[in-house]
C-alpha cells in the first residue's frame, strides 16, 4: 500500500536554514575523537549535498580513526590462531589473547573473572542464560531492550535449564522501582538479576550500586546490559560489585563484528555452550564430550580475531581520554539537544523516571501529530540527517511511555558535534512551522520521498537505495 504524506500548504516559504532556536548562542562543541566517515556528505533531495548528520550512535556508532588504523596495520599479520603452528598464527594468537585482556581491562575485571569474545550484546545475554545453574530464577524489569529480555523468556519458555523468569514492572521513580526490586527480591529467590546499563530509549538507568546492594543482599548476581553504558560512559565491574557486564563492538566504535561478556568465572566455566563445536572443546568421543573451560568453552569455531583487536583499540583509546571527558562530551551534547526539542513546538522528550541520574547520550521524543517515520525520513532527505525512528526493540518500554506508534531517537558519541544537533533542532523547527518539501509516501512500512532523484553514493555494490531502505525498515516498527 501506498500512503503519500500531507504537503505543507505553504511549501514555497520553507527555507532549509534554522529558525532562531537557544542553541544557536551557544558555543560550538568539538568532536571528542577522530571517527572515520566524520566528514562523509550525503546528497539531499534538493540536489546539495551535506556533511552527514549521523545522529544514530546508539544503534551503531562509526569506527574510531584509531580503530581503523589499528586494523590497517594488523591485516598484514593476520593468520589462523590458537591451533596454527605458523610465525603469524602465534603472532595472530598473542594478539587476539592480549586484546581479550585489554577488553577485560576496559571494563575494570577483576583477577578471576573471565572475557568471552561474543558477536555483540544479544550474543552475549544468550550465553548467559544458557549457564545459570539449573533452577535459577532470573529477575528483569520491563524497559529492557529485547536483547535482555527474549534470553530469559525464552529459557523460561523452553525449560531449558529450568529456569523461570520473572519481568518486575518498573515504578515511577527510580526510588519506588528500587524499593519493588528489594520487594520482589526479599519476597523469592533469584540467581540472577539482569539491568539495562542505559536505556537505549532514554539514556535512564538505574544506579548500578545500588541494584547489586540490594541483589547481593538477597543471594542474587547481577549482569548488567552495557550496550549503551560502556560506549557513553565506561563501565567498572570492579567497583559496581556488578557480576557481569555484556557490551557492543559496533556501538563502542569497533564495528567489527565483536563484542564481550565478561563476569564471574564459575557458571562460565561449568554451564554448557549454546554454540558447540570445534574449539570449545578438550576431547570428543562418539559417547562424550570434553567442553574446555571458559572462555574457549563459549568460542566454539574460528573466532573474530581482527574483530576482538578492533574492540581492544577502542577500548584502549577511550580509556586514554582524561577522566570525566566523555561525560562532559555528552553531557554538554544532550542538554543542548533536549533544551533545543524542549522549545519546538509540539516535540516531547521521553523520560521513564523524573529522579533518575543525568541519563546518557541518547534522547527520545515524539512530535505531536506527525508520524515518527515521516520526521526521520524529511530529516534525511532535506537535511542529512541521521536519526533513528520505531519502537527501539524495546516495545514494553515504548507501550509503557504511551508511544506504541513509534517515536525518534538522536543519540549522539565520541564524534558528534555540535553543528549535528544544532541543525536537528532547525530542522524540526522548519518541519513543525512549514511542514517537509518534498513529497513522502509509505512504501511497504517505511516512508519514502516521492520520486526520489537523489543520486547514489559511488562504491561498489551499491546499485539501488530503496529496496535495501523498505528491506531494513520493514513494515514491524521495530
Ligand atoms: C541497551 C541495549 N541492549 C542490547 C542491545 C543489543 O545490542 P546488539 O544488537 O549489539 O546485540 C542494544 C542495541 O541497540 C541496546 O541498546
Amino acid at each position: 500500500m501506498t500512503v503519500v504524506a500531507e504537503l505543507s500548504p505553504c511549501l514555497e516559504a520553507v527555507s532549509s536554514g534554522s529558525p532562531a532556536s537557544a542553541t544557536a548562542a551557544l558555543a560550538p562543541v568539538e568532536p571528542l575523537l577522530p571517527v572515520v566517515g566524520g566528514t562523509t556528505t550525503v546528497p539531499l533531495v534538493d540536489g546539495t549535498q551535506r556533511v552527514y548528520a549521523n545522529l544514530d550512535y546508539a544503534a551503531s556508532a562509526p569506527a574510531l580513526q584509531a580503530v581503523a588504523d589499528r586494523v590497517t596495520e594488523v591485516l598484514p599479520l593476520y593468520a589462523s590462531v590458537h591451533r596454527g603452528a605458523g610465525y603469524l598464527s602465534q603472532v595472530s594468537t598473542a594478539l587476539y589473547e592480549s586484546a581479550r585482556q585489554t577488553i577485560a581491562r576496559f571494563v575494570d575485571a577483576r583477577e578471576d573473572d573471565v572475557a568471552v569474545v561474543t558477536r555483540n550484546t544479544t550474543d552475549a545475554l544468550n550465553l548467559l542464560a544458557g549457564v545459570i545453574p539449573a533452577g535459577g530464577r532470573v529477575l528483569v524489569l520491563d524497559l529492557e531492550h529485547h536483547a535482555n529480555l527474549l534470553p530469559w523468556l525464552r529459557t523460561s519458555d523452553r525449560h531449558a535449564h529450568g529456569h523461570r523468569t520473572t519481568i518486575l514492572p518498573i515504578a515511577a521513580t527510580v526510588a519506588a522501582t528500587l524499593e519493588s526490586l528489594a520487594a520482589e527480591l526479599a519476597a523469592n529467590p533469584y540467581a540472577l538479576v539482569t539491568v539495562s546499563g542505559a536505556s537505549n530509549v532514554t539514556g535512564e538507568a538505574l544506579p548500578v550500586e545500588r541494584v547489586v546492594e540490594i541483589a547481593h543482599a538477597a543471594g542474587a548476581r547481577v549482569a548488567v546490559d552495557g550496550a549503551q553504558l560502556v560506549p557513553h560512559r565506561g563501565f567498572s565491574l570492579a567497583a559496581t560489585g556488578a557480576d557481569y557486564v555484556a557490551f557492543s563492538g559496533h556501538k563502542t566504535y569497533a564495528p567489527f563484528g565483536a563484542g564481550a561478556l565478561v563476569g564471574r568465572r564459575d557458571w562460565l566455566d561449568s554451564g554448557t555452550p549454546y554454540l558447540a563445536g570445534g574449539g570449545a572443546v578438550r576431547d570428543v568421543r562418539a559417547d562424550r564430550t570434553v567442553w574446555q573451560p571458559a572462555p574457549a568453552r563459549h568460542e566454539a569455531g574460528s573466532p573474530n580475531v581482527v574483530g576482538a583487536i578492533a574492540l581492544a583499540e577502542a577500548c584502549d583509546a577511550l580509556a586514554a581520554l582524561p577522566a570525566g571527558a566523555l561525560a562532559a562530551h555528552e553531557s554538554a551534547l544532550r542538554s543542548r539537544l533536549v533544551e533545543g526539542l524542549e522549545q519546538v513546538p509540539g516535540v516531547q522528550v521521553v523520560r521513564i523516571w523524573p529522579d533518575a541520574d543525568e541519563p546518557v547520550g541518547v534522547v527520545t521524543f515524539t512530535v505531536a501529530d506527525h508520524n515518527p517515520g515521516l520526521v526521520a525520513a524529511y530529516l534525511a532527505a532535506e537535511h542529512g540527517i541521521g536519526v533513528r525512528d520505531g519502537r527501539f526493540c524495546a516495545h514494553p518500554l515504548l507501550s509503557r511511555l504511551g508511544a506504541s506508534e513509534g517515536a525518534i531517537r538522536a543519540s549522539v558519541g565520541v564524534g558528534t558535534p555540535s553543528e549535528a544537533v544544532d541543525r536537528l533542532v532547525g530542522a524540526l523547527h522548519a518541519y513543525v512551522a512549514d511542514g517537509p518539501r518534498s513529497r513522502y509516501e509509505v512504501v511497504d512500512g517505511c516512508w519514502a520521498v516521492v520520486d526520489d532523484t537523489r543520486p547514489l553514493i559511488e562504491v561498489h555494490g551499491l546499485d539501488h537505495l530503496a529496496a535495501t531502505a523498505a528491506a531494513a525498515c520493514g513494515p514491524a516498527l521495530d
